[in-house]
């Protein structure tokens, strides 16, 4: 018999350890009608560590993360902790840390899911956003000069390497295949080639490589504004796009709202290489006024259960998640925002365990 995978789940702060223990309850349910092993260490990282001892993880614990097949992590934000140390020291530390250099952002409309774009449905809405997860304005090179003085002076720098950007873009290019749309396969390259003449023409020019090695592959390019209009109009449009860290920030929130928002988006930061560890997280935050409620939806953190469970090798588990979240979501929820589901957070676990 396989050797059980061992999965890390760092709950977090706020309502994180409500929606990842719905994750779980999914994730152990699946594995039983499965037949697949899981390991699962619980992680107390995060804010209230933090204040406790000035470290929002422990010393060594990158190398901790790395002896697991994957991580489920339920949200970071703390609100007595200023904004920017748990973002940084948790979720950006871990993601280059483990090296995960593809931030996975499926949008898809699921059924009976409301989506505030007009005329739009399911099968308009569905497409995966590809961002690179390592480089960009993300690097933290810069400084200051002056700080506090009239004469003040920022610098905030944005570094693309060739290998940074074309192992990303390879990976999408892989993807797109491996989606195999039937509408054709599509992959999109989001960047702002107008002005930034230098970094994204290292994109452009990586992207016009790569797509030699994929003729079956149909490419298509965007400036990063005019995609903002295009994901409001016609989402249809797309099949798989690639994009650079801080643009892919932006458009995946533009592409969780037209999705049902964040109650309902995952995502996935990963390292594709083998013994890669990869992190899942539902994309909706720490909600801290939700905190113990019952009143968060644990859908995104259930989707990203089903990514994980893709990226751990188990397609056939995965697809069986993702068919329960939308029998549950087309059948049974009256809206996918905290308060107003209908049920608790335990009974959407609870609904999804069923489904399955
Ligand atoms: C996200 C978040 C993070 C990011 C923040 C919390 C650092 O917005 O995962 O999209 O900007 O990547
Ligand atoms: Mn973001």
């Amino acid at each position: 018999m396989a050797s059980a995978q061992k999965i890390g789940v760092i709950g977090g702060d706020g309502t994180g350890p409500e929606v990842a223990a719905e994750g779980v309850k999914v994730l152990q349910a699946v594995a039983k009608l499965e037949n697949i092993k899981f390991e699962l260490t619980a992680l107390d990282w995060g804010g209230d560590r933090y204040l406790k001892t000035g470290a929002a993880l422990p010393e060594d614990g990158i190398n901790q993360l790395r002896r697991f097949d994957a991580i489920l992590l339920g949200a970071v934000g703390h609100p007595d902790v200023a904004p920017g140390i748990l973002e940084r020291k948790l979720l950006l530390d871990v993601r280059f840390g483990l090296d995960q250099y593809i931030n996975l952002r499926p949008v898809k409309l699921f059924p009976g899911v409301e989506t505030p774009l007009k005329d739009k449905g399911p099968a308009d809405i569905d497409f995966i956003v590809v961002r690179e997860n390592t480089e960009d304005l993300y690097c933290g090179a810069g400084g200051f000069m002056h700080k506090g003085t009239p004469h003040e002076v920022a610098t905030q720098m944005a570094i693309y390497t060739r290998r940074g950007c074309e192992r990303c873009i390879r990976y999408a290019f892989e993807l797109t295949r491996k989606r195999n749309n039937p509408k054709g396969k599509k992959l999109t390259l989001v960047a702002k080639t107008n002005v930034l003449t230098i970094g994204h023409d290292l994109w452009w020019r990586t992207f016009k490589d790569v797509a030699e090695e994929y003729p079956d592959v149909q490419t298509d390019y965007n400036h990063v504004d005019a995609c903002c209009m295009w994901i409001v109009k016609n989402p249809e449009f797309y099949d798989v796009i690639v994009t650079t860290n801080m643009f892919g920030d932006i458009i995946t929130d533009l592409s969780g709202i037209i999705q049902g928002g964040m109650g309902v988006a995952a995502g996935g930061n990963i390292n594709p290489e083998p013994g890669g560890t990869s992190m899942f997280e539902p994309m909706g935050g720490s909600a801290p006024k939700y905190t113990g409620t019952g009143k968060i939806n644990p859908i995104a953190a259930i989707n990203a259960v089903s990514m994980m469970l893709d990226q751990l090798g188990e397609p056939k588990a995965a697809a069986r998640v993702m068919k329960a979240i939308m029998q549950v979501t087309g059948t049974k929820m009256k809206s996918q925002a905290a308060g107003k589901m209908g049920y608790t957070t335990s009974q959407v676990g609870d609904l999804v365990c069923e489904a399955l």
